[in-house]
């Protein structure tokens, strides 16, 4: 860490002569996603070889919405702001998640909550607790703001440590962060584990990101009701299939979403994503019948992903799976997929073992990765 953050303001202060910010000294940026024309330079393949199983995304390419945008863009008056209360969205949000209008929050994508939360709760030199692994943008967003990622492991079957996580509360804690599914582990919090953290720390804002809970269909939002302290954020990046019109939404109390409100950007959504959002929203049984589609795909990957030589699985309850070889190098794994425009992700917990996280796609990309992933085992080993 220390020698990284040498390197990164030795360097910066070679190329920058003007000020920066302090940050710098120790910031590691968010590990941007590599894009497709990069791989594709990389590994001498054509655009068309290469298979996103890598991002978490939605395979299925909303072909209907799109048309359905189609019609509606002339109609669009885009040389004016959207509407800044984003009114006909939260319509669409209200309904599809069966909260009322007042306790939501859109935003341009789960990244923005997270940031809007931060920005409301994080004072500098403050500290945020999560678990880890977990989504690394919790980290960016709080260190941007000045604040320390008090980091707590996870059990070894990658349940939140839910005493260590109430031992580590203290008066510099602003936000316990919890992931429910957790992205990369794919498991779910319970509902004792949330209530016991609400009860017991009911001054300190917990974030729960339930970006895949589609997926498996739990969610805490009910207990906005009951808790000021909880904050839910929510994306149509994944089981709706539009990472790329950035949409995302927080639910919380009334008043916390008054507190939040307060620090949100005016008009961070545009109105074209907007209105494809919309339409989404109303075609969510389409969406919930491709989630359930993944949710059986994920399950035949996983079992046929056992049965080859020396693999390890973990249950998920997201559209991923993460695994391991305990003979095969994890990094040789991905590489020799990448080599065949597979593209997985490459994970390192820091306890001295490395991952492949493999986002579940179509049945024929799944068959595609899981040949290509028993032949390189069979050479390996
Ligand atoms: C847990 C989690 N939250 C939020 C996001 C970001 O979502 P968005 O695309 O809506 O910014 C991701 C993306 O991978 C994620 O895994």
């Amino acid at each position: 860490m220390l020698r990284y953050a040498k390197k990164i303001n030795n360097k910066l202060n070679l190329i920058l002569s003007m000020r920066f910010r302090e940050l710098f000294n120790y910031f590691r940026p968010y590990g941007f996603e590599t894009p497709d024309w990069k791989i594709a330079e990389e590994y001498g393949l054509e655009l068309n070889q290469i298979i996103r199983m890598d991002l978490n995304t939605s395979a299925y390419l909303p072909q209907r919405w799109l048309k359905n945008l189609e019609s509606k863009i002339s109609t669009l008056k885009i040389s004016q702001y959207p509407d800044s209360t984003y009114r006909d969205l939260v319509e669409e949000i209200s309904r599809y998640a069966k909260v009322v209008n007042e306790k939501i929050i859109p935003t341009s994508g789960g990244d923005e909550a997270i940031d809007i939360i931060v920005d409301a709760f994080m004072d500098c030199g403050c500290e945020a607790i999560l678990s880890s692994p977990t989504y690394d943008y919790f980290r960016v967003s709080v260190e941007l703001q000045g604040g320390r990622i008090v980091s707590i492991r996870r059990r070894a079957d990658f349940a939140d440590d839910i005493d260590r996580i109430l031992s580590s509360i203290n008066d510099k804690t602003r936000i316990i962060f919890l992931c429910s599914p957790n992205n990369p582990t794919g498991n779910t919090i319970s509902y004792n584990d949330v209530i016991t953290i609400l009860e017991r720390a009911p001054d300190i804002p917990v974030v729960i990101d339930e970006a895949y809970y589609e997926y498996c269909g739990k969610t805490f939002i009910e207990l906005t009701e009951t808790y000021d302290n909880l904050i839910i954020v929510r994306t149509l990046s994944k089981a709706f299939g539009l990472a790329g019109a950035r949409i995302g939404y927080i639910v919380a109390s009334r008043e916390t979403v008054k507190l939040l409100n307060k620090v949100r950007p005016p008009n961070s959504l545009s109105l074209v994503s907007i209105e494809l959002a919309k339409i989404a929203l109303k075609d969510s049984e389409t969406v919930l019948r491709n989630a359930r589609k993944i949710v059986k795909e994920r399950e035949r990957v996983r079992e046929l992903l056992s049965t080859l030589p020396k693999i390890e699985t973990y249950p998920s309850e997201a559209n991923f799976i993460i695994f391991k070889s305990r003979e095969v190098a994890a990094k040789i794994i991905h590489r020799k997929l990448m080599q065949k425009g597979i593209v997985t992700r490459l994970l390192d917990f820091g306890d001295g073992e490395t991952y492949l996280r493999v986002t579940i796609s179509l049945p024929e990309h799944n068959n595609k990765f899981l040949k290509l992933l028993e032949k390189i085992l069979r050479e390996q080993i």
